[in-house]
């Protein structure tokens, strides 16, 4: 029984393009404990998105163990690595990835949906509007994406990724596309969240004061995962 809620031990990553074999991560170790927040930062190209598609189990490692939850993802199937992900991950995206022809609510409840138990619709609708209320969007349930500014997108996205009540929140360079003031609105409502549920957190990104915040820090470079110490500011 392990008291991580993610942890790898030699783990790689290898893509093929073209003729070519890609070491995309290299022997990478680390574990999160539950509730705590880790950021990796990094150069572009050196596979920090490649990594949070992994620890989601969105791409499988090609070496050594991947764990969530206690769970070894090695050996699952899609189906069964579905399940690990839908009853523990919430991903959020730089891009948003909001399903256009959908409303705030819909893209929202959509995430409760696919984790497809027997919720009654009417439930799940409730469970959806209140992820929005708590990210301030309450007043804009029935907006479709393109109706929203980016920080509120990006709130919808937020919501969708704790709407289920992750352990775990994948975040991917999560305000990379917002400008200083809605991102740094965007990120104080994610710490605030991942702080008040105890979930823990990875979180990518480019920007070293958002990654003091985190409980620690690991640089990822060409494919090599290390912790650091942040220099006080
Ligand atoms: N599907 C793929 N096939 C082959 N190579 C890939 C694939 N996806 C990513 N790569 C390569 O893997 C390396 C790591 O990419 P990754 O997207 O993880 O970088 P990153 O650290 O997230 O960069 P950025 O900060 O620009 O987002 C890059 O060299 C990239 O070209
Ligand atoms: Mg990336």
């Amino acid at each position: 029984m392990t008291n991580s809620i993610a942890d790898t031990a030699g783990m790689n990553l290898h893509l093929t393009s073209g003729k070519a074999q890609l070491h995309i991560l290299k022997d990478i170790t680390f574990d999160i404990k539950p509730g705590e927040v880790v950021a990796v930062v990094g150069p572009s190209g050196s596979g920090k998105t490649s990594l949070l598609m992994v620890m989601a189990g969105l791409e499988r490692a090609t070496g050594g163990k991947v764990g969530i939850a206690g769970t070894v993802l090695d050996q699952l199937n899609e189906d069964q690595l579905a399940i690990v992900r839908r009853k523990n991950i919430g991903i959020l995206f730089q891009n948003f990835h909001l399903i256009p022809s959908m409303t705030a609510l819909e893209n929202v409840a959509l995430a409760l949906e696919i984790a497809a138990d027997d919720t009654p619709i009417a439930d799940i609708k409730a469970q959806a509007a209140a992820a929005l209320k708590s990210v301030g969007l309450g007043a804009r349930l029935d907006h479709l994406p393109s109706a929203l500014s980016g920080g509120e997108q990006q709130r919808v996205g937020l919501a969708r990724a704790i709407v289920g009540q992750p352990k775990l929140l994948l975040a991917d360079e999560p305000t990379g596309n917002l400008d200083q003031e809605t991102a740094a609105t965007a990120i104080d409502l994610l710490f605030s969240h991942a702080r008040a549920d105890k979930t823990a957190m990875l979180l990518i990104t480019h920007d070293m004061a958002l990654a003091r915040r985190a409980d620690r820090v690991m640089r990822m470079d060409h494919g090599t995962l290390q912790e650091i110490t942040m220099v006080p500011s």
